[in-house]
């Protein structure tokens, strides 16, 4: 495989006699790719339907000589001035009532008839114009979509289509939305109106909204890839998500695509603790989980960043170890974002490899050695992924209805999930993050955190894969709601009451200093936050309880064996990692999992192949910190046999090879399967 290293860059921005100077930079940084043109149409199209890709061809022709590829980004994340002031009813409406202002970018409205021609047109003159060039490797639609939100008339009727599509009636949508509170009751489509505030308007319909936005952005990304994929159909089609960060269901946006990318800028906070990075970890995991297979870092840190205020630099060996970090998680080429910092605009302090002087320095040399790093690492990388054994269920739908109603003050889908997934990467677990509908077969163990929309066809998945022998957890609020956001008759939790082995007669909000204590040998004393469910157990076994004494007689995490497995209910959200890393310890012990548990500051992740996997070793401390490991295996990177300990230096990178066949659990010397067994028979 190519291992593709290089920069997200802007001829554009600068004289074109310095772009050979640049090419020869960049080749001498030994970078195969750049991304070019996602901001360029007006340059590209200076006026409806004359273009100009001379500027473009020249700049691809002086990086083809040297070698280095070319994605090519359509620019519609950019609309040129001449389009909204021949074209007003491009822009977005945020209020409905007038336009938004043209100012920076993403601010054109997905449903105007004007603007999807005009990004159609700019795709096809694009696309013909670069599909035969050898050095155009793939494509990148738009830029991060995900907003605007706009409330124009034309939106609003296609809102109506959309809703037509989907309940049939207007009768069925009143029924699915439970228009009879407040006398909402619709006779025609043409009464209904955008959502506005999420935290006042039917959530029903606001539910539906946040689906609508999702579909418009998928069509109007698909009329692109429409175009693409017929005129050149040898190249790629990605697009650069925001991992967490998105707000639209980025597993329906990934469906048209080749592979998924990701835009991945770590907190580089300048004040605050240092922290282990695994927010980044998971934008990877959920990038990842998209479409199930690898994918590209397509922006990442080059600097401090930031628009009107920067954060910190990256110190000697943090992009490094950010580069190994994505790579741990599955990406399989990555771009700097960008390439010389620029003088103008907005972004004049988002900073890239080279400064606003131009010199190729540190971060500069820093990313050189990155690209030819992975030149050599390319072999080994080839068929390898992550296999974990565990998944955690990330679902829009959730994570939206949340967000519409957060239940309790401060309650958040996403940091819900993070919770449980942070402990895993404690001990060194690795994750697969899956929507609700993926199969459930690959895995030990699933979490739904907050799975608060639960349809009856995933409850039934979910009450097999734990009768099977699966290991699954849920928390509060799950199964509170149907799929069209009414909450659900049944008691909670609904219909996995038998295999969770529980009832949840009542809840409440609660201050932040109750207590709860284990029952069971791994809990011990902590506090609650926000949230308790009263949980009573029917067959399940109470592992921690509340001490408040209203709540003494209720469960507030409990245990179930259901089948061949083990149903996990957590009724509410503790404060302390520590509640978590004994919860995850327990849940991975029921599920015969062996952790790798690394020392605290060092991440670990395995990419396994056919026929060797890669266990990778990364200290996120500027600390020096000894890992023991198992001796006699290869350390790719320094091209060395293991003792039984390696030092990774602050900042430090390990690249662990393990031979397949050989069921090795690589932080000691004795097989695995000797180890289960072990740990089985302690069980026991
Ligand atoms: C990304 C975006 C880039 C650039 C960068 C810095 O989100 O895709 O175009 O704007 O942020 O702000
Ligand atoms: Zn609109």
């Amino acid at each position: 495989m190519t291992f593709y290293v290089g920069v997200d860059y802007y001829p554009e921005h600068w004289y074109s006699e310095q772009w050979e100077t640049y090419a020869d930079q960049m080749k001498a940084a030994s970078f195969n790719v750049v991304r070019l043109a996602e901001f360029a149409w007006v340059l590209m199209e200076p006026e409806e339907g004359r273009f100009d890709f001379d500027w473009l061809d020249s700049a691809i022709s002086i990086l083809d000589k040297r070698g280095i590829s070319v994605i090519l980004g359509t620019p519609t994340a950019a609309m040129p001035a001449w389009i909204k002031h021949k074209y007003p009813e491009t822009l977005a409406s945020s209020d409905g009532v007038k336009r938004d202002s043209w100012g920076v970018r993403k601010n054109n409205c997905f449903t105007s008839g004007a603007y999807r021609l005009l990004s159609e047109r700019i795709t096809r003159a694009m696309a013909e114009h670069f599909t035969g060039h050898p050095a155009v490797i793939g494509w990148q639609t738009d830029n991060e979509i995900d907003w605007p939100v706009c409330r124009c008339n034309t939106c609003v009727r296609e809102f109506h289509v959309f809703l037509r599509d989907k309940y049939g009636s207007i009768d069925g949508l009143n029924r699915a939305w439970g228009t009879h509170f407040w006398g909402h009751k619709f006779s025609d489509w043409d009464e209904i109106q955008a959502a506005v505030h999420y935290k006042e308007d039917n959530p029903s319909l606001c539910l539906d909204w946040h689906r609508f936005q999702t579909h418009l952005q998928v069509r109007f990304q698909g009329d692109q890839v429409k175009i693409i994929r017929s005129v050149c159909p040898r190249h790629f089609i990605t697009h650069n998500f925001m991992g967490l960060v998105n707000t639209s269901n980025c597993y329906e946006l990934a469906k048209d695509l080749d592979f998924a990318s990701l835009d991945s800028y770590p907190d580089f906070p300048v004040s605050a603790e240092p922290k282990m990075p695994y927010r980044t970890a998971a934008h990877c995991d959920l990038t990842r989980g998209l479409k199930g297979k690898n994918f590209w870092i397509m922006e990442t840190t080059a600097g401090p960043t930031g628009w009107s205020e920067f954060g910190r630099n990256p110190r000697p060996g943090e992009m490094r170890k950010t580069f190994y970090q994505h790579m741990a998680h599955g990406a399989d080429s990555q771009l700097f974002f960008r390439w010389r910092t620029c003088t103008s605009g907005r972004e004049q302090y988002w900073h890239g490899l080279l400064g606003h002087d131009g010199k190729p320095g540190r971060r500069y040399m820093e990313a050189a050695q990155i690209a030819q790093e992975a030149q050599i690492l390319a072999p080994l990388l080839e068929g390898t992924t992550l296999r974990p054994q565990v998944a955690i269920i990330y679902d829009y739908d959730s994570r939206w209805a949340t967000e519409i109603q957060p239940s309790v003050a401060g309650n958040n889908a996403t940091e819900a999930m993070q919770r449980y997934y942070n402990a895993l990467l404690r001990v060194g677990v690795n994750v697969d993050v899956i929507p609700s509908n993926r199969s459930f077969s690959a895995y030990r163990v699933v979490l739904a955190p907050q799975l608060h929309v639960l349809s009856d066809e995933t409850a039934e998945r979910i009450e097999s894969f734990i009768c099977d022998g699966g290991v699954f957890l849920a928390d509060i609020r799950t199964g509170v709601k149907t799929e069209s956001n009414l909450c659900h008759e049944r008691t909670l939790p609904g219909l996995l009451s038998r295999s969770l082995g529980i009832e949840i007669g009542e809840y409440e909000a609660i201050p932040d200093e109750y207590e709860i204590t284990g029952l069971e040998g791994r809990f011990e004393r902590y506090k609650a936050k926000g949230y308790a469910d009263w949980v009573s157990p029917t067959t399940a076994r109470v592992m921690v309880q509340y001490l408040a004494w209203h709540l003494q007689k209720f469960a507030c995490v409990t245990r179930n064996n259901y089948g061949l497995g083990f149903g996990y209910y957590v009724g509410t959200i503790a404060q302390e990692e520590a509640f978590y890393n004994a919860l995850i310890a327990d849940i991975l012990n029921s599920a015969g999992i062996q952790p790798l548990s690394p020392p605290p500051g060092v991440e670990v992740s395995l990419r396994e192949g056919d026929h060797h996997s890669l266990l990778f070793l990364i200290n996120h401390t500027e600390e020096t910190i000894a890992v023991s490991i198992a001796p006699g295996l290869n350390e790719v990177t320094t091209r060395t046999t293991t003792g039984t300990e390696i030092t990774l230096e602050r900042f430090g990178i390990a690249i662990i090879k393990i031979p397949k066949n050989v069921p090795f659990h690589p932080r000691q010397a004795e097989p695995v399967d000797r180890l289960l067994k072990q740990t089985a028979s302690v069980a026991a």
